[in-house]
């Protein structure tokens, strides 16, 4: 049983498109039965037809599920032959997925403003978190940041703009968008954005997805503030479902928790963050 309540389980989906949708990133809109049964923040675990000698799964975020249509958005980086022959999957082509896996944002106790802070391929579970906040009416600003402009999601990042956002309604939000190069928006880090914004405003809760440092600035940065932080981990794995502990992450009382079952999302104040 996943955390969204609904049983974890093997669907079959549907390519209805497969684009790249910037440098080394490509989109996958799917059609399953899964949409329905996924919070956000969870994940599915997705087999690629093609090559029997690859039989892990490929664990993957999603951006958007659409409970109604059945439409699923993952958003993928093109890293190894797996996420390659994923790109290489052709519209009307099926396969099957595993989900709901593991469990997803906690809704806010505290229903003060958000930060949510996105770097590289973790913008899918941040755009999903969105759309819950923006569903939920809880006002949020946004960080995304990408080595460099080609490598930005200009869609999702236009739909982060406007999300929930309605003729007459108090949800002014911001969208700040960063380079490591400065070739768009703000050059540095998303830390550094972060830093920028905590000094202007207040937040109740942030949330995180991105590289395994970029985490760990956010975390410290949000703990020094005394800020409610939720991160979303990656780490390498092997089953997705808790049977082979080859996605241990190290928590600050010594144990060990399971990424795929535990996980992926962590308050942060739990994760020993390695400092070097
Ligand atoms: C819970 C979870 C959610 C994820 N969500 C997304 C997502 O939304 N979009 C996305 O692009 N990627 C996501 N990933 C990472 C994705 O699973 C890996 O990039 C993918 O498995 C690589 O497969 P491959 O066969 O193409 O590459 P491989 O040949 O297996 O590896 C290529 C490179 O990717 C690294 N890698 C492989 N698996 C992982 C992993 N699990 N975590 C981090 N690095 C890895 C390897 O170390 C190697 O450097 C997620 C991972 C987890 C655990
Ligand atoms: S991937 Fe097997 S226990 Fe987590």
């Amino acid at each position: 049983m996943s955390a969204s309540g609904a049983k974890t389980n093997l669907h079959e989906f549907v390519v209805q498109e497969n684009e790249q949708v910037a440098e080394g990133l490509w989109r996958m809109r799917c059609n399953t039965a899964l949409a329905a049964e996924l919070a956000p923040g969870q994940f599915v675990q997705v087999s690629v037809p093609a090559d029997a000698s690859h039989i892990l799964r490929i664990p993957l975020s999603f951006a958007r599920a659409d409970a109604r249509s059945g439409e699923l958005d993952i958003v993928y980086a093109v890293v190894g032959e797996g996420t390659r022959r994923l790109s290489a999957m052709a519209v009307g082509q099926a396969s099957t997925m595993v989900g709901p896996c593991g469990n997803g944002w906690w809704l806010p106790q505290d229903q003060g403003r958000a930060l949510l802070v996105a770097g590289g391929v973790g913008l899918p579970p941040i755009f999903a978190c969105a759309s819950m906040l923006a569903q939920t009416g809880v006002g949020f600003d946004v960080v995304v940041g990408a080595q460099t402009a080609s490598r930005h999601c200009v869609g999702y990042v236009d739909e982060l703009r406007s999300m929930g956002i309605h003729e007459g309604c108090d949800c002014a939000r911001k969208v700040v968008l960063t380079t490591d190069d400065g070739t768009l928006g703000m050059r540095g880090f998303v830390t550094q954005a972060m830093e920028n914004l905590l000094a202007e405003h207040t937040y109740a809760q942030v949330y995180a997805c991105g590289p395994n440092p970029m985490m760990a600035g956010v975390a410290k940065l949000s703990m020094s503030k005394d800020i409610a932080c939720e991160v979303s981990l990656e780490r390498m794995m092997g089953c997705g479902f808790g049977a082979c502990s080859c996605c241990n992450v190290a928590l600050v009382d010594g144990t060990q928790a399971l990424c795929c079952t535990d996980g992926p999302v962590f308050d942060a104040r739990r994760v020993q963050w390695q400092t070097r």
